[in-house]
């Protein structure tokens, strides 16, 4: 959720603080701060400077501030404990104004803990549970200098090992002590945290995007590693001090394939990114044969065979994409599949076993619903498979396998690349478990797959409908309410458009199974209310088109996305969006397009900030 950055160097901090920040906003950006550590004058000093708002309100404030320490810690906040003010802002300073600490994470406990140091006589500011650890950190550091840890940094290190074990909950933490000007200390459990070194200096953030600026190579903290940081380097230990290894990767994408590239938005760039995202995604999944080969996936194919079942977890888009798999899997493998959102199949007790596959998707691999959920799949035995966007995340390192998603960095909060590459690598995997189990014959899966290569080639075709949707988008703006519906594989699109016309446009927009509507939702049609009918060629389209029928005579204004050449859709629907034709279990790789732009111009429409939508972030490092 939150971003955090820190950097200890032979340049000023505050440049690659601010930096890093830019890189790092899309996880949050209720409020911004850095803290300084100058040791120029003869008592080394914190400056903070911290506000309310996005990052430019910071970077204003901070435009004549002449400050040249070369230690210092940043943060960009998605705000859990106390409202986004200056005062909850990130960094804290412990009562004695010593320690300065960022966090990205909850401390569950911190009640318990604030009461405990408020009876101890500390007294606190802000209404966050990150003030609770700068204050319990620094209560130890006084006892651990007492006991003469006296060496750079080793007071505040004892103290952070300390505390850590006292901390209940998901967290990385980063602290600055006043006296040990050079030295970063930094923590992680269940909340992500990399390292990386360039040019005499040593920094850390959230995740790659705020190191790639300086290097490439990177080092993911595990659960409760300690790192120590100066210029000079990055020391790795765990709990009791003993050395310890990071996870060790190089980043495949550099710092230009997160810029705009002259698009007015991210999730613009990312929209039309999509074909490309698709071509990687299934690259060299064949053998010369076109026999599927998943080298990553690192799972005995006996095993797999003899699965009984698929389990899907996952959260908000890619849920969707989860249950686009579903229809692939049970058609094709011959397996049946259950998708739940994560957040609540964790919290069930779930009947699971180790002849069930339980397949985690998040396009971030940092969702902590997702992570918790495919840890309990785990704990009870299951095979769990993780469909992941980012190399070296929690997800693809805690998983038995990983199917990278290839779709490059996506900063736009709102999923778009990610979902679609989620939905042909879930496809992937359903012929692999089809060839495995000979549920299709090997020319079956080798159409299919020739199938998924055309892909990108029709996304492109749908792509020429922007104008279209640019036009329509205008007419749809005003819409108080839009609705969404669909069948198979047209359900999870239309929760889909919904979703993201929802989430940056802040429309309400609600996606129904298209035969429930007469259960209820049809009572919500008003005259002149704009309704979006998943119609594309297929079984049952000709269902679709009764519910068409059935809204529209209750006043509804139909938009139809349907397969080029079916013209009797105009005669239905009030204005259709035409997709080249498509195996029907491939459409929503081509439905959503539309769907995507439309969310997109009517949030531009309304003037939106459809990079930043409020009170989202892009990684949900909370449950
Ligand atoms: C998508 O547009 C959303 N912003 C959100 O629903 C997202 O899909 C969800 O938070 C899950 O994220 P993940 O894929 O990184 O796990």
């Amino acid at each position: 959720m939150c971003g955090i950055i820190g950097y200890t160097g032979q340049q000023a901090a505050l440049r690659p603080l601010l930096e890093g920040l830019a890189t790092l906003e899309y996880r949050g950006y209720d409020s911004a701060g850095v803290v300084v550590l100058d040791d120029a004058g003869a008592t080394p000093a914190l400056t903070i400077a911290k506000r309310a708002g996005k990052l430019g309100v910071l970077v204003d404030a901070l435009r004549d501030q002449d400050l040249s320490g070369r230690t210092g810690l940043g943060h960009t906040r998605w705000a859990t404990h106390g409202v986004p003010n200056d005062v909850n802002a990130h960094p804290h300073l412990s009562g004695d104004g010593d320690i300065a600490v960022i966090h990205n994470g909850i401390i569950e406990n911190f009640a318990e803990l604030k009461a405990e140091l408020l009876g101890a006589g500390r007294t606190f500011m802000s209404d966050t549970d990150t003030e609770v650890v700068a204050q319990l950190v620094a209560s130890l550091v006084e006892q651990c200098r007492r006991d003469g840890n006296e060496a750079p940094g080793s007071a505040l290190v004892q103290a952070v090992r300390i505390a850590a074990r006292r901390l209940e909950g998901a967290f990385s933490l980063a602290f600055v002590d006043r006296r040990d000007p050079d030295v970063i200390v930094a923590i992680r459990r269940e909340a992500p945290l990399v390292l990386g070194r360039a040019d005499g200096a040593s920094i850390l953030a959230s995740d790659v995007a705020g190191l790639l600026a300086h290097t490439r190579d990177v080092e993911a903290l595990l659960n409760d590693q300690v790192a120590i940081l100066t210029p000079q380097g990055v020391t790795v230990t765990d709990l009791e001090g003993n050395p310890a290894d990071g996870h060790r990767f190089t980043v495949d994408w550099d710092i230009h394939a997160a810029e705009k590239q002259g698009y007015s938005h991210f999730m613009l760039k990312e929209i039309h990114e999509q074909p490309g995202a698709v071509r990687e995604t299934l690259r060299a999944r064949t053998d010369a044969e076109g026999i599927i080969v998943l080298d990553e996936l690192r799972l005995d194919p006996t095993e797999l065979r003899h699965m009984d079942k698929v389990v899907i977890v996952a959260c908000g888009t890619s849920f969707h994409a989860g249950m686009v798999a579903k229809y692939a899997i049970e058609h094709w493998a011959r397996i049946p599949v259950e998708v739940e959102i994560a957040s609540e199949f964790r919290y069930r007790d779930p009947i699971l076993s180790s002849r069930m596959l339980v397949v985690a998707i998040s396009q971030s691999g940092e969702t902590a619903d997702t992570l918790a959920a495919a840890a309990h799949a785990r704990a009870q035995h299951s095979r769990v498979v993780a469909i992941t966007n980012v190399v070296g995340s929690s997800l693809a390192r805690e998983a038995d396998a990983v199917l990278y998603t290839r779709a490059g960095p996506e900063i736009g909060v709102a999923a778009t690349k990610t979902f679609i590459t989620q939905i042909v690598a879930l496809d992937v995997l359903a012929l692999y478990l089809a060839q495995l189990r000979r549920a299709l014959f090997p020319e079956e899966c080798r159409d299919q797959l020739a199938r998924m290569e055309a892909l990108p080639e029709l996304i492109e075709q749908v792509l020429d409908c922007e104008p279209q949707i640019a036009e329509l988008a205008r007419s749809f703006a005003g819409a108080g309410y839009v609705m969404f519906f669909g069948r198979h594989v047209g359900l999870p699109i239309a929760m889909e458009g919904a979703l993201k016309l929802k989430e940056i446009s802040y429309v309400h927009a609600e996606g129904f199974a298209a035969g429930e509507m007469k259960h209820g939702p049809i009572a919500l049609i008003d005259s002149g209310g704009p309704v979006v009918a998943l119609a594309t060629a297929g079984h049952v389209r000709t269902k679709i088109l009764s519910n068409i029928q059935q809204v529209k005579g209750r006043g509804a204004v139909v938009l139809a996305i349907a397969t080029e050449g079916d013209t009797e859709i105009k005669e239905h629907a009030d204005h259709v969006v035409y997709v080249p034709e498509a195996h029907e279990l491939l459409y929503p790789v081509l439905t959503v397009v539309p769907l995507q732009l439309l969310g997109y111009h009517i949030a531009t429409v309304l003037g939106r900030d459809v990079d930043q939508p409020r009170n989202l972030a892009k990684t949900v490092t909370v449950e």
